[in-house]
């Protein structure tokens, strides 16, 4: 493949401002500066550098990011700042969304691909892939709010109940929750059908990925094909 279609690829721009990085000398392959047009590679596995960013060809990205505070998960964000300003502008480019959304005030692990087939799947209201969040409220949490979240609550303009698949009290303010459902606002809806008040969200796992404990809030890594497996899995019951 034209080393100029691999850039275009990778979201360096239109063909022909790949053909001029190339022609400058910005770009090397396997180390060497390739300044001639023309040249072919076997895109697979290609280690390239594009000035300082060191690349590797890759069909789709699939990428975990520990999301901080203060973040929106949209591109045009309009209050807080949007996730997409922590990724270089080569992904942004290529079409990089995050799946689903976790609130500005949520923590914790999102996805985000380019592959529009995956997060179609993955965001499917059938799929029902669990996510845990470890949350705190503004009140004790009392035994028969626990008893109602695990039997289900309704939620206003929702079709259903909305249950806690599993719940672990850690102390009076502080739960370890997992919900398999994904709409609007879910967690901080539930606790307050139940008459609590979420004050801290975090996202610890979705399906059976956890938040890798060294990515720092607003870093992330590239998912390798056994976690992409990972976050859509569905616990065995
Ligand atoms: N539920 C919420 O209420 N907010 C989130 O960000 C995620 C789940």
């Amino acid at each position: 493949m034209l080393l100029e279609k691999i850039l275009q690829s990778q979201g360096f721009g239109s063909r022909k401002q790949c053909q001029s990085l190339i022609q400058r000398g910005l770009v090397k392959v396997n180390g060497e500066i390739c300044d001639q047009l023309k040249t072919q590679f076997q895109p697979q596995d290609l280690e390239f550098q594009v000035g300082e960013h060191r690349c590797r060809y890759r069909e789709h990205v699939y990428i975990a990011l520990n999301k901080p505070q203060g973040y929106e998960c949209s591109h045009q964000a309009q209050f807080h700042f949007s996730v997409f300003q922590l990724f270089p502008e080569y992904l942004r480019e290529r079409g990089l969304q995050t799946v689903g959304r976790l609130d500005q005030d949520t923590t914790g692990l999102i996805l985000l691909s380019d592959d529009g087939r995956f997060i179609q799947a993955s965001t499917h209201p059938k799929k029902h892939v669990d996510k845990e969040y470890w949350l705190k409220t503004a009140d004790p949490m009392t035994e028969s709010q626990i008893q109602q979240l695990q039997q289900g609550v309704e939620l206003r303009n929702e079709k259903g109940i909305f249950q806690a698949s599993s719940i672990q009290q850690m102390n009076d303010y502080e739960l370890r929750m997992t919900i398999h459902q994904g709409v609007y606002h879910q967690v901080k809806r539930m606790l307050a059908a139940v008459g609590n008040k979420v004050t801290e969200l975090h996202r610890h796992r979705v399906g059976e990925l956890e938040l890798p404990t060294d990515l720092a809030q607003g870093e992330w890594i590239y998912l390798t094909a056994e976690q992409v497996q990972l976050a859509i899995s569905r616990r065995e019951s």
